[in-house]
């Protein structure tokens, strides 16, 4: 069952009652994985902040960070059960459920940040969110994070061969394990917020991850090389309960649209500069060594990786592979 708050009703008669019905709070509880100082952290409090002032309180969002609540593994059956209200996977965790979604992770699928916002804008972006129906899942807005960075224990990631017989940690995605498969690699997925100890106990040597993410979790402290590829984009999908969204009054939809949206825009541009800047914050502090990737590296791995596309056209679709073939041309 939908597990709405005392005093909501979705009755006109008492929705128009506004004294009445709206005498306690509804409460939304947005739970989400990473830290609150990240891109999808930030983005969050801000969403809760503008539905706060877009209903005169009527609507609290209460934001859950750092997988307080719930983890990657169980976000879905919360969302599902009605324990929470909304939640903002990865496309990587996203694409276990509709494996469209697996479209995102393909490797070097987004040139710049440029044909992201495309994605997310477009064609693209509306046939993903089309996918999520059968599911019971409305996709309401798509918020960045930026491209991944390979980093890793065991020694310099620089040509395909140096990750041979290496073991990193993946999100649950096939895409992302193909991509290691067809470097030699192993892979683990391991959820996020065990990730740190699964790099200092050494039961991996390596993951793939955005810039912000390495540095709020402090991967950096337990990794000793990086290499600046943006070979993959990690990006989240807003996400509510279809039968707990159809139930919502028009009075909370119109706001709660217009909140996403003026989040959305804020927050991909956010995204980019937190990303950049943290960056420099590693840079800074040392201990890691960085190793930007060359034009000539970035072909070598296109090169290696360029099977996979073949490899999931079926899985994906060819609606979906078409339009992403299109972006990257
Ligand atoms: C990860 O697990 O590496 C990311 O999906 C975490 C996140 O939500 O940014």
């Amino acid at each position: 069952a939908i597990g709405f708050y005392p005093g909501f009703s979705t009755t006109s008669d008492v929705a128009d009652d506004e004294q009445e019905g709206f005498d306690q709070a509804l409460v939304i509880k947005f739970s989400h994985v990473v830290a609150e100082n990240t891109p999808k952290g930030l983005a969050a409090q801000r969403f809760a902040r503008l539905m706060s002032e877009k209903t005169d309180r009527r609507v609290k969002v209460e934001v859950f960070p750092n997988a307080v609540l719930y983890n990657e593994t169980d976000e879905m059956d919360a969302l599902m059960r009605g324990n929470v209200q909304m939640i903002a996977p990865s496309f990587a965790n996203l694409s276990e459920h509709v494996p469209a979604w697996l479209t995102f992770d393909l490797p070097y699928a987004f040139l710049s940040d440029e044909a992201v916002q495309e994605a997310f804008d477009g064609e693209l972006g509306k046939l993903l969110f089309d996918k999520l129906a059968s599911k019971n899942l409305v996709g309401l807005s798509y918020w960045g994070n930026g491209f991944k960075q390979m980093t890793s224990n065991r020694g310099p990631l620089i040509h395909p061969s140096d990750f041979k017989e290496q073991h990193f940690r993946i999100l649950p995605s096939k895409v992302i394990e193909a991509q290691f498969r067809q470097f030699d690699a192993k892979t683990t997925p391991i959820p996020f917020n065990e990730v740190y100890r699964g790099l200092e106990s050494g039961v991996v040597d390596g993951e793939e991850n955005t810039i912000s993410n390495i540095r709020t979790k402090k991967f950096y402290q337990v990794q000793k090389y990086m290499t600046i590829s943006n070979h993959g984009y990690l990006g989240y999908t807003v996400l509510m309960n279809k039968s707990f969204w159809d139930k919502l009054p028009g009075d909370v939809k119109k706001p709660l649209v217009e909140a996403l949206e003026e989040t959305a825009h804020w927050a991909n541009e956010n995204a980019i500069e937190m990303n950049r800047r943290q960056l420099e914050e590693l840079r800074h502090q040392g201990g890691l060594e960085i190793h930007v990737q060359t034009p000539e590296e970035r072909r070598e791995w296109m090169q290696r990786w360029e099977p996979i596309y073949q490899e999931f056209e079926a899985t994906i679709g060819k609606d979906v592979m078409s339009r992403i073939r299109r972006l990257r041309e």
